[in-house]
């Protein structure tokens, strides 16, 4: 049997040994990404870079990333698809093309791994009128030995990666499959028969990522090209063992376990309620445990989160776990989580009082919503509808704090239909500007680092500094957002500023505007970064080479700070600097929002 950190270690080791840095996890909360809620790929944080900017650790890179899922929600429960999973990936960034990047998965899976090459059938991309047939990676996999009857040609939507939104880097990929049972395919649609949840798993996927899709739906040549390389662990680790779930893994089955012992009734290791309550409640202390702070809300990720560990809390009840048990089940994520994640130990604590006090609000809740939502049902019933209508689901949400999604399951367990599109449109009048984005942001993809989310970083540097020399030295960056209208700034200050500060911190930024500084960086070692006084989020585990960028004018420095950039050139592209907001964000936590340009 292989583990999860069995396997975690062979793949970094060998992507070391084969010149690449190792990079720890990023959070699972984007830096400055507005289009996003979470990390959803290793390559998630290393955008800019795939865009060309320059990496500190250089151009050859791997790491095990922690990553957040919720598109596929509605298949969780089945044997493969989880919210919350760790993804490995390596990245040559303009660095090794198609031909190492096949070579090396291959080494990795036959000569590491051990995996009998002919237990492995690979795709490449079939082309069409945007880009064309990737004959270049089938000749090398050919090259390799694999035989053409297990190389299949597939269409876009099977074979091509990305973006991850709208817009950003994308390109052909090459997927690898591995035979969970010794069958081999006759034809492609055989292939495809077989790898749909069958005995043909993917593991891993080798996205050549040579295009930008732009705003317009073109694509353009990227500057340079890169290798993007992902592969689940859960679902390796499951292939791999020839188990029939990725709840099998070694970091998830002692919490279906647990999970399972809780029932009254108790159930099976493939009852979709146990396998909800792992999956949800895993995802929900990883998010809690995060660095960034997350809290049940009705906003952004704490939506998401409420979302989750209410969820987790009504499929209890359908299976007779009654009374309280996340912290219970919380206490077995940490321990199967915790060698791997510092942060889930060290915010154990209080990812525990956040869930208790979540179960508390929610439990009472769910019992009279259920007795309110079988009474509509009911009077439903008797005229003759099979339906609810948007406004009853609404005050559900209102009143007993039911997520949509938990309402449509409910209805659907009594054979009724909810007016989904309905609920979508009184929820969105209802929501405050803030929450507006939210659901947007779950489809919405990766930032269009575009220039003027470029002009507002380079602003969220100076408003930093501004804020350190007016208000008080000890401020630092807790979180920051950055969409193409605005700033969003976090820091950590207990007293609302006031007026006369909030002006000298205007001035302060645009003195540093109209000086005409300009912005530059280094590469230099943490300590050294730290010597010269950079600011920065310093997460625990830092790398061993940092970016430092300075906004100076001659001698005069107005900002220096770790980060990976882009920024502008010259602070005059900025033309002015103005704050439109400031608020609370929770104790000690202030928060201010601010534009720039022609304003
Ligand atoms: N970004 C690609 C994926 O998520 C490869 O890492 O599959």
């Amino acid at each position: 049997m292989i583990t999860a950190a069995e396997l975690k270690g062979k793949y970094l080791n060998f992507f070391e040994q084969h010149g690449h840095k190792i990079i720890p996890s990023a959070s699972l909360i984007p830096e400055n990404d507005p289009t996003v809620l979470f990390t959803t790929a290793g390559m998630h944080p290393l955008v800019p870079y795939l865009l060309g900017e320059s990496h500190p650790q250089g151009r050859r890179i791997c790491s095990v990333q922690k990553c957040i899922r919720t598109g596929d929600i509605d298949d969780v429960g089945d044997a493969w698809h989880l919210t919350f999973f760790e993804m490995l990936g390596n990245w040559s960034l303009g660095d090794y093309f198609k031909q190492e990047a096949i070579s090396m998965s291959f080494e990795f899976l036959t000569v590491i791994l051990k995996i009998p090459s002919e237990r492995i059938s690979v795709t490449c991309f079939a082309g069409d009128s945007t880009a064309p047939l990737d004959i270049e990676a089938a000749q090398i996999w050919e090259k390799l030995g694999m035989p053409k009857s297990r190389i299949h040609f597939l269409p876009k939507k099977d074979n091509w990666w990305g973006p991850a939104g709208q817009t950003g880097p994308c390109g052909p990929d090459t997927e690898m499959f591995y035979h969970t049972k010794q069958i081999e395919e006759r034809s492609t649609e055989e292939f495809l028969k077989l790898s749909d949840h069958g005995p043909f798993c993917e593991i891993w996927n080798d996205v050549l990522m040579q295009y930008n899709k732009n705003k317009d739906g073109g694509y353009e040549d990227l500057k340079q090209k890169n290798v993007d390389t992902g592969m689940g662990v859960e679902r390796a680790v499951a292939a791999l063992n020839n188990f029939d779930s990725v709840y099998e893994c070694d970091t998830i089955s002692p919490i279906l376990d647990k999970v399972i012992s809780l029932s009254a009734k108790g159930t099976s290791r493939d009852n979709r309620n146990a396998r909800i309550i792992t999956d949800h409640l895993r995802a929900a202390v990883m998010i809690l445990c995060d660095e960034k702070g997350v809290v049940p809300s009705n906003v952004d990720q704490g939506y998401v989160l409420r979302r989750l560990i209410r969820r987790s809390i009504r499929h209890a009840r359908l299976l007779s776990i009654n009374g309280k048990f996340c912290k219970e089940v919380a206490m077995v994520v940490v321990s199967a989580m915790g060698n791997s994640y510092s942060e889930v130990r060290k915010n154990a604590q209080r990812a525990f009082e956040e869930l208790e006090g979540e179960e508390e609000k929610f439990s009472a809740a769910l019992e009279n919503g259920t007795r309110h939502l079988d009474r509509m049902l009911k009077a439903q019933e008797e005229s003759n509808q099979k339906s609810l209508d948007a406004k009853s689901a609404f005050d559900l949400f209102q009143s007993y704090g039911f997520p949509l999604e938990i309402t449509a399951e409910m209805c659907k367990e009594r054979g009724f239909s909810v007016d989904v599109d309905g609920f979508n449109n009184l929820m969105k009048i209802h929501q405050e500007i803030s929450r507006k984005g939210a659901e947007q942001k779950f489809k919405g993809g990766l930032a269009d680092h575009g220039e003027k989310t470029t002009m507002l970083h380079t602003a969220t540097h100076l408003l930093n500094e501004a804020l350190r020399q007016v208000v008080d030295l000890s401020i630092h960056q807790m979180g920051s957002n950055i969409t193409s209208e605005r700033l969003r700034f976090d820091f950590n200050y207990d007293k609302k500023l006031t007026d006369e500060q909030i002006l000298l911190v205007e001035k302060w930024v645009n003195d540093a505007i109209d000086a005409q500084a300009d912005v530059s960086f280094e590469t230099m070692s943490l300590e050294e970064a730290k010597k010269l006084g950079a600011q920065g989020v310093f997460e625990e585990r830092y790398e061993e080479k940092v970016k430092v960028y300075t906004i100076a004018k001659g001698s005069k420095i107005f900002s220096r700070e770790i980060c990976g950039g882009p920024h502008v050139k010259n602070t005059r592209e900025l033309v002015h600097f103005k704050i439109t907001k400031q608020e609370s964000v929770a104790a000690g936590v202030r928060r201010i929002k601010a534009i720039v340009g022609v304003v």
